[in-house]
């Protein structure tokens, strides 16, 4: 177990899967304590219990990010638990499923992207800031190449994430002179259920964006990690308000 998180209180949501598993993982094992918070509480329990059991630290909330009751609970739960906030890795989304053209694009899916990516994503730092307010810490967002290039046949994910972005620049520039530092990852393509690379059926969607990505694969979710505690780390104590692309080069062209 390294130190480096020595008893920083860390809040991963979207912790069950993916990155946000691959990051609660990263941080336990730089000795923070970590809240596994998504959607189903049963998956967060197994998240938590494999920490606890690797010898880290971790407890699991349920949370669902489009409520914003529920963010507050997780928020009251956390402090309850942990008594403060050190680290935030606003990092659920989803893609929304819909795979069509802007015209063709479903008003009510358009709505529940938004609801979770966006407007969670807020909600989220909404609650969050205040508690950072008082130990000082970081946020770092989960964006995506999609908050920086567009993408066809994906709106609503791609609009989620370029404001996911804005939302990101606009707190770091608030909260600039009040010892937190506000980031955003922007993942190219990364093995997750979310990407549709973990499945059995599912190495052609792998190859053809390793075919597309300059690098010629696509990312662990443990690279992303790496990225995100290095976002939340001293080492990174001049940069704020940035969007770090980590996407093999995909958007260099
Ligand atoms: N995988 C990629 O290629 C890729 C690329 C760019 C950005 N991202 C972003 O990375 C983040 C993590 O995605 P991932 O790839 O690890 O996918 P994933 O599907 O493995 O994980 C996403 C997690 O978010 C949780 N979640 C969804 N809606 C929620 C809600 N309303 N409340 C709480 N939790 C909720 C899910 O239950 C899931 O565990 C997302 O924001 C995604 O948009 C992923």
């Amino acid at each position: 177990m390294n130190t480096e998180f020595k008893d920083k209180v860390t809040l991963v949501t979207g912790a069950a899967s993916g990155i946000g598993k691959a990051t609660a993982f990263a941080f336990a094992q730089q000795g923070a304590k970590v809240v596994v918070a998504d959607i189903e509480q049963s998956a967060c329990d197994v998240v938590a219990e494999e920490i606890n059991n690797e010898g880290g630290e971790a407890t699991a909330i349920a949370v669902d990010i489009a409520s914003e009751e529920s963010i507050r609970a997780m928020l009251d739960n956390t402090i309850q638990h942990y008594g403060q906030l050190d680290h935030a890795c606003n990092n659920a989304g989803v893609l929304g499923g819909m795979v069509c053209l802007t015209a063709d694009y479903p008003v009510e899916t358009f709505d529940q992207v938004i609801a979770v990516n966006l407007r969670g994503t807020w909600l989220c730092m909404k609650y969050e800031i205040p508690l950072l307010l008082k130990t000082g810490g970081t946020i770092v967002n989960t964006a995506s190449i999609a908050g920086i290039v567009g993408f066809e046949t994906l709106s609503a994910y791609t609009a989620s994430k370029h404001g996911i972005i804005g939302l990101t620049k606009t707190a770091a520039l608030e909260y600039a002179k009040q010892n937190i530092r506000i980031n955003a990852l922007c993942p190219g393509g990364v093995r997750t259920p979310m990407a549709g690379f973990t499945g059995t059926d599912d190495q052609a969607a792998e190859d053809m964006v390793a075919q597309m990505t300059p690098m010629g694969r696509v990312a662990e979710p443990e690279e992303m990690a790496e990225v995100i505690l290095w976002l939340s780390s001293p080492k990174s104590s001049y940069v704020d308000g940035h969007a770090l692309v980590a996407d093999g080069a995909s958007t260099a062209r």
